[in-house]
């Protein structure tokens, strides 16, 4: 057993459940004595969820770069933490021994600090997947400013609404970003954001494509120049490295902005101890990380699985973890294949929408590389169907691999349910079950607990959580009512997901997908009044409504319906141009699948749109959608399912 808290057999698996649920204090003690405190907790676990108030380990006093690095510099000095492969594979794969990440994450600590920045600062990050992203966030983390990643494919619109929410005064970025065969001028879309910002008082720019920029004096930088100046400070006043800032357990350690049902994103806080525990805890588990294992994980640290597994659980846990620059399609179908092949990589954890992508392109793309390494799979981010998880199986597996089904959120830090690779069984398409210390429960519309089964034998219901896990979220930055009316309000004493889920006999669930107005798009959540809104910003736009309908690979496409009183006549024309708005406001993930014209939209008498038939009607139903003599028109109806596309 590498790890003092692996679980390594399925009676283990019970056995620890069983006292997570009886005697959490005792439980999670145990596991947190195994990490590097600088002091030790005054109380396990205080919380009530109606405030909310949830706090872990209060009183301790740590740096999770401390846990990240420095206690694994000794043994692990020279091992590799990151291997990161390039976007162009022609370009050289860098190596990031523990020793170089920790002189790296020292020298941003200190840039920061010459520039102002200090503990509980919030700093916006904006760059692409490059080893300097993580020395950005660590190094945030090491002086104790609050980090708020922001995705690569987010417009200037989006970013300027997130640093005015979280009153961030620092940027970090890059002059551009390399994505398959395109280059993307993160600094030129930093310059929109900040046009009539007032706070931000400093841009670090990391040169990583020569893309030209423009540096505004006093306020823009060079990361080169700012850092060779502080590699030189530390040896020059003769320390060892920038040592690191005393935090509290329940100080925030990151910002990451996320979508819900109102039109504006929340900015999900998560503080430093619960989230390195519960990270570590479920990587090491879910994933049954031994040391020496190779780590890939394919998302974008732009989002949380990034955040939890690429960055904090495994280098917490003192693992090798690889970090992709590209898609996986550039420059052939076969990159994904040639990166395991190349490293050697143990452990592949992706989205199901990269599955389905990929199954497209046959198995051509797979012949001729070694995949032998391979010893676990994973996906995560939305449902996985089985006929991509049998093809993920037979061609990546080679039928010898455990696949995880890891199902969790950005609120919730880390995985929550979720097989243990080959320790609990895992059943195709089902998220299988709760990991140690997490409660789910199914309720119905009133919030009460659903123990009948239905005809099929499985329990049907809205997914929600009995008490506090380590790394669930603490509060939505600059607004703790708008916490506690989305995730605590709806049942009470209750964490709601929204999500729907069914539970079999043997305690399995399988999650069913959102059941409030969130899209998965591509495994990225998106709030369908975001994208209202965006749309509803085309001056030729009267009022939309978007729903979700399936899509072969995406998972969910976006279906818009819009009334237009525009005067211009090319319908196709109008189209792009929404498309455009969407792009401007949102950024391109957002962009509408399909834009339908209507006349009219179906409503209530008191005005409220149904959308639940615009949703029927956008998955391809045309007679059966349910009761409209409700509506105050019904001949709309008709009229959009007419002339739907
Ligand atoms: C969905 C991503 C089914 C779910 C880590 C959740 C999943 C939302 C799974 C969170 C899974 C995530 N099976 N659905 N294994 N994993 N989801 O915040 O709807 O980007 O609420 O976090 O993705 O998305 P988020």
């Amino acid at each position: 057993m590498a790890y003092p808290f692996q679980i390594t057999s399925l009676n283990q698996y019970h056995i620890d459940y069983k006292k997570s649920i009886e005697q959490p204090e005792e439980f999670w003690a145990t596991i947190a004595d195994t990490f590097y405190w600088r002091k030790k907790w005054d109380n396990v676990l205080e919380w009530n969820f109606n405030e909310p108030k949830i706090e872990w380990f209060k009183g301790a006093k740590l740096n999770i770069t401390e846990n990240c690095i420095d206690r694994h510099l000794e043994k692990l000095g020279n091992k590799p933490a990151i291997i990161w492969e390039p976007n162009n594979p022609e370009e050289k794969v860098r190596v990031v021994t523990y020793n170089r990440l920790h002189k790296r994450v020292c020298q941003v600590a200190q840039m920061l600090k010459n520039n102002g920045v200090k503990k509980g600062d919030r700093v916006c990050i904006y760059m692409g997947m490059i080893p300097e992203l993580t020395y950005a966030i660590l190094g945030c983390a090491r002086i104790g400013a609050i980090h708020s990643v922001i995705f690569g494919g987010f417009s200037a619109q989006s970013i300027a609404d997130r640093l005015e929410d979280a009153n961030a005064e620092f940027i970090i970025t890059c002059d551009g970003a390399y994505r398959g065969a395109k280059d993307i001028p993160l600094k030129a879309v930093i310059d929109d954001a900040l046009i009539g910002n007032k706070t931000v008082k400093k841009v670090i720019v990391y040169n990583r494509t020569r893309t030209p920029v423009s540096m505004v004096k006093g306020r823009d930088i060079w990361w080169e120049d700012e850092m060779e100046f502080a590699e030189h400070q530390i040896e020059n006043e003769g320390n060892v490295h920038f040592e690191a800032e005393e935090m509290d357990a329940e100080d925030p350690l990151f910002i990451l902005y996320t979508s819900g049902s109102t039109g504006k994103p929340k900015g999900v806080v998560h503080t430093c101890a619960g989230y390195m525990v519960w990270t570590t805890y479920t990587f090491v588990n879910v994933f049954q990380y031994n040391p020496g294992d190779i780590h890939f994980c394919t998302a974008d640290i732009g989002w949380i699985t990034g955040h939890s597994y690429i960055v904090y659980g495994p280098l917490s846990a003192g693992a090798t973890s690889v970090m992709f620059e590209g898609i996986p399609t550039f420059p052939t179908a076969g990159r994904f294949w040639d990166i395991v092949d190349k490293h050697k990589v143990n452990i592949l954890y992706t989205a199901p929408t990269a599955i389905r992508s990929l199954m497209s392109f046959g198995t051509e793309p797979i012949h001729n590389k070694n995949l032998s390494s391979l010893k676990i799979l994973g996906t995560v981010g939305e449902p996985i169907n089985e006929e991509a998880w049998h093809w993920y199986n037979e061609n990546i597996g080679l039928q010898k691999c455990p696949i995880v089904d890891t199902w969790w959120q950005t609120e919730t830090g880390g995985c929550l349910i979720s097989n243990l690779a080959g320790i609990t069984p895992s059943k195709p398409s089902w998220a299988t079950l709760p990991l140690p210390g997490v409660q789910p429960v199914l309720v119905d519309e009133t919030g009460n607990e659903i123990t009948e089964k239905d005809e099929t034998g499985l329990i049907k219901g809205n997914l929600c959580i009995k008490a506090p896990w380590p790394g669930i979220l603490r509060t939505t930055w600059s607004d703790h009512e708008r916490c506690r009316v989305n995730y605590f309000a709806t049942y009470p004493s209750l964490y709601f997901t929204g999500d729907g889920a069914l539970k079999d006999g043997d305690g399995n669930y399988r999650i069913t997908g959102r059941v409030d107005d969130v899209l998965n798009i591509s495994g990225h959540r998106i709030g369908t009044a975001e994208v209202e809104n965006a749309i509803n910003m085309h001056s030729g736009v009267v009022e939309s409504a978007v729903v979700g309908y399936p899509h072969n690979i995406k998972g969910q496409g976006i279906y818009a319906f819009v009334i237009y009183n525009g005067t211009d006549g090319d319908e196709n024309l109008r189209k792009q141009d929404i498309s455009a708005t969407v792009s401007k406001i949102i950024g391109a993930i957002a962009k509408p699948d399909k834009i339908q014209f209507v006349t009219g939209l179906p409503k209530t008498r008191s005005g409220k749109i149904m959308r639940r038939i615009l949703r029927k009607i956008a998955e391809g139903e045309t007679s059966n959608l349910g009761d409209t003599t409700t509506l105050l028109d019904p001949g709309v109806v008709d009229e959009i399912v007419q002339s739907k596309l």
